[in-house]
């Protein structure tokens, strides 16, 4: 009896059989100490993606967004960004618990910023108003559908950042998509911020870790806030191999993803459902023109075997991943339009 078609998140994918033995075989060491070789070469291998100076493995997402985030905002000063980035959404209000940051918001447009209503936003130094210190951008966005932040309207904000003297940080989770959809090299995205944190374990398959990326002075700083945090690991090299495995093998295959998205979306779209295009590997959908709302389709989606994510009361989405093959989607078409023909 095959398992459920599980198109919830791309977290949700297992190691490969050559991921686990490049895991198994990894050289480790205490990396608290800076000792682990396998770490070691995976930080220097994703600062020079990216073009870096330095680079820091961490356990996740989350707390690589929040150790750049504390090296960019001191206490008391606020960070710019979507209303539905997670950094603000998804990360348990961490800016505010850990960092002593405030917060500030555009409403949320997903991929589309407006560099202009984010320069509108920027508060000077001073005593009186909380001075901005830092906008950060989501690459892809994950409640914006996936989509992909032109280069162009981060090449403003960066300019915009560079004439009010405030950091620029990217939400890289799943940069690597944005790279395959639109063909931007890495280097490219990462010349435009001053730190990025990019995941190893999202549509890349490693089973935990994330990275931040940054200055040599930054990095090194980092790696006080990321103790700090308890997100120091003894032979991380385990996870590091596993890591450098999925940057070798899994970029090029996200165009995979990309094109099962498509065909999801394609066989959606006459009900309505679509919020929005699809660029990468989430289909986002909105239920507010159907008879059901989003945790009725989760239940009768899941009765029948398929999985998706229940994001609010009309909002739900598909994502797409490696352990996701045609014949899944096949099977999540005839599922999906059975229910919305009803
Ligand atoms: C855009 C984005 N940033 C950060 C994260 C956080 O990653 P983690 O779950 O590893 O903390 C996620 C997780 O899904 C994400 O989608």
């Amino acid at each position: 009896m095959p398992g459920p078609v599980d198109l919830r998140s791309d977290t949700v994918t297992r190691p490969t059989p050559p991921m686990r033995a490049e895991m198994a075989a990894a050289e480790v060491g205490d990396d608290v100490y800076g000792e682990d070789p396998t770490v070691n070469a995976l930080e220097a291998e994703v600062a020079a993606l990216f073009g870096h100076e330095a680079a820091l493995f961490a356990p996740t997402g989350s707390m690589a967004n929040q150790i750049a985030i504390q090296l960019l905002v001191p206490p008391g000063s606020e960070l710019l960004c979507d209303a539905d980035a997670h950094v603000v959404t998804y990360e348990v209000g961490a800016a505010a618990a850990y960092g002593g940051v405030s917060s500030r918001t555009w409403p949320p447009v997903g991929a589309n910023v407006d560099p202009e209503q984010v320069a509108a936003m920027i508060r000077p130094d001073g005593y009186h108003a909380v001075p901005t210190r830092a906008i950060a951008v989501e690459q892809t966005h994950n409640r914006g559908g996936g989509g992909v932040v032109p280069l162009g309207t981060l090449r403003d904000l960066r300019r915009i950042a560079d004439d009010a003297g405030v950091a620029l940080h990217c939400d890289g989770a799943r940069i690597w998509h944005a790279h395959v959809a639109d063909g931007v090299p890495l280097t490219s995205y990462g010349e435009l911020f001053d730190t990025l944190s990019v995941c190893l374990s999202k549509g890349l398959g490693a089973p935990a870790g994330s990275v931040v990326v940054g200055s040599a002075e930054q990095i090194a700083r980092a790696r006080v806030v990321r103790k700090r945090m308890g997100g120091g690991m003894r032979q991380a090299g385990v996870l590091a191999a596993a890591g450098r495995y999925a940057l070798r093998h899994h970029i090029d295959r996200l165009a995979a993803d990309h094109v099962r998205a498509a065909r999801l979306a394609d066989a959606l779209a006459p009900f309505g459902v679509l919020a929005g295009p699809v660029r990468t590997n989430i289909v986002p959908l909105d239920l507010t023109k159907c008879g059901f709302d989003a945790p009725e389709l989760g239940v009768a989606a899941r009765d029948r075997g398929v999985l998706v994510s229940v994001l609010g009361p009309r909002i739900a989405r598909l994502v797409t991943h490696y352990d996701l093959d045609d014949a899944g989607v096949d099977r999540a078409i005839e599922v999906l339009t059975e229910i919305f023909r009803r």
